[in-house]
């Protein structure tokens, strides 16, 4: 037995993590996976979560997650997305499950879609996480792509953007980052997005939105889901996967949420029976603890007034932060053009650095990142922030 199997390829972000973990010199830094960390450096448990675990703890939850507490999580979940008096709420023309974080989400999606779309692919932005191809890989979904960020720019290839939208077949489904776009940290503009909208209407392609930052891109949960809102205001039936991972610091809980518009409540009532078979079949159920922090914290508007300070003060460290390694940058008198480091928002930054560069960062410097050269700003700190613009400089001066 297993003689066929040989070992999988290392994923991009996951063996930067491991990579770093194996280096023993105390200059290391850690700009590979997207997890935030303080201005110290350290993971960060938000007072809210405490608090949270406080108001639960002796709730019995050794159950598996009862239909009802879904429902409420998934209800919360798409106040969250569009809007706490949000129509669709009260007309019930939504659905979805709680998921196992964005990945879950987008996974579940894939599945549903391939099941009832047998012929269709998934249109993906070049690039994207690294993980939506697998995902849409693995449950067995065409993926095709469609062009999103200019090199040359360092921002949105828009006209190439479009006109792809344009040249899809009618129909087509396609991934959109609303915020914070993961890994290049460039967003299109509201008006862009009105554009982008219409397009959409014109050809009837389905908009599925990976969501896993809303409010760490701008500070403000409501202008970070500005582009679903935009779609939704032009009437499109939405998919929409969040995660609470990032947004919560809740990581390990694994807690996200699926989220499907219906054009009705019965429509709704079949998608949700399908997606919990489809859930059946792969895992069963999700943990519970952790969506009971979720319902908790949005659910007391103490709590919630709370973690939105919270998802702010995240925010604005990593805002510094882009302004901080830009100014060490021309500090150190670099010749190169650095703007994209303050114009693109988000936990990361597309820096431009080449393979090449990003080997030599981690040969002389310890400095560990993806070797598309993305940034996870949210491992930048007052403490190392000019060590690292003196190596980036160092790597990128000739
Ligand atoms: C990232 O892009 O680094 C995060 O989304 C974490 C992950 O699982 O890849």
């Amino acid at each position: 037995w297993w003689e066929r199997v040989g070992p999988a390829p290392k994923d991009p972000i996951l063996a930067v993590s491991e990579a770093f973990i194996a280096d023993s010199s105390p200059l290391k830094i850690n700009l590979g996976v997207g997890a935030y960390r303080d201005d110290e450096g350290k993971p960060v448990i938000l007072q809210c979560v405490r608090a949270a675990e406080a108001k639960i703890s002796g709730t019995q939850f050794l159950e598996s997650l009862s239909s009802a507490a879904s429902t409420k999580l998934v209800e919360d979940s798409v106040r969250l997305v569009y809007g706490k008096d949000s129509d669709i709420v009260k007309e019930r023309r939504f659905t979805g499950l709680q998921a196992l974080s964005g990945t879950g989400a987008c996974r579940l999606f894939a599945e549903f879609q391939r099941h009832f779309y047998p012929e269709s692919h998934i249109y993906l932005p070049v690039p994207t996480w690294s993980n939506h191809h697998n995902i849409w890989r693995a449950a067995q979904v065409p993926v095709r792509t469609f062009h999103y960020y200019h090199p040359d720019s360092k921002g949105l290839h828009f006209a190439a953007l479009m006109d792809d939208i344009k040249n899809a077949p009618e129909h087509s489904f396609f991934l959109l980052h609303p915020c914070a776009h993961n890994p290049t940290g460039v967003d299109p503009t509201e008006e862009q997005w009105r554009e982008i909208s219409h397009q959409f209407k014109v050809k009837n392609h389905f908009p599925f939105f990976d969501t896993a930052y809303q409010g760490l891109a701008s500070g403000d949960l409501d202008r970070d889901a500005k582009a679903i809102r935009i779609f939704h205001e032009d009437g499109h039936l939405i998919g929409c996967a969040q995660s609470f991972a990032k947004i919560m610091g809740l990581y390990g809980h694994r807690v996200g949420c699926l989220s499907i518009l219906s054009v009705d409540e019965k429509q709704a009532i079949a998608i949700r029976s399908q997606l919990q078979q489809i859930a059946r079949a792969m895992y069963g159920s999700p943990p519970v603890h952790g969506s009971l922090l979720v319902s908790t914290i949005l659910g007391d508007p103490e709590l919630k007034a709370l973690w939105e300070e919270e998802v702010k003060v995240m925010a604005d460290r990593i805002i510094r932060m882009r302004a901080a390694l830009h100014r060490s940058l021309e500090k150190l008198g670099s010749c190169l053009n650095w703007e994209h480091i303050t114009n693109q928002v988000g936990m990361f930054c597309f820096s431009g650095l080449s393979p090449e560069q990003v080997d030599q960062l981690v040969r002389e410097f310890h400095i560990y990142m993806t070797c598309d050269g993305r940034i996870s700003m949210a491992g930048v700190t007052t403490r190392n922030v000019d060590y690292l613009a003196n190596a980036i400089h160092e790597v990128s001066r000739y």
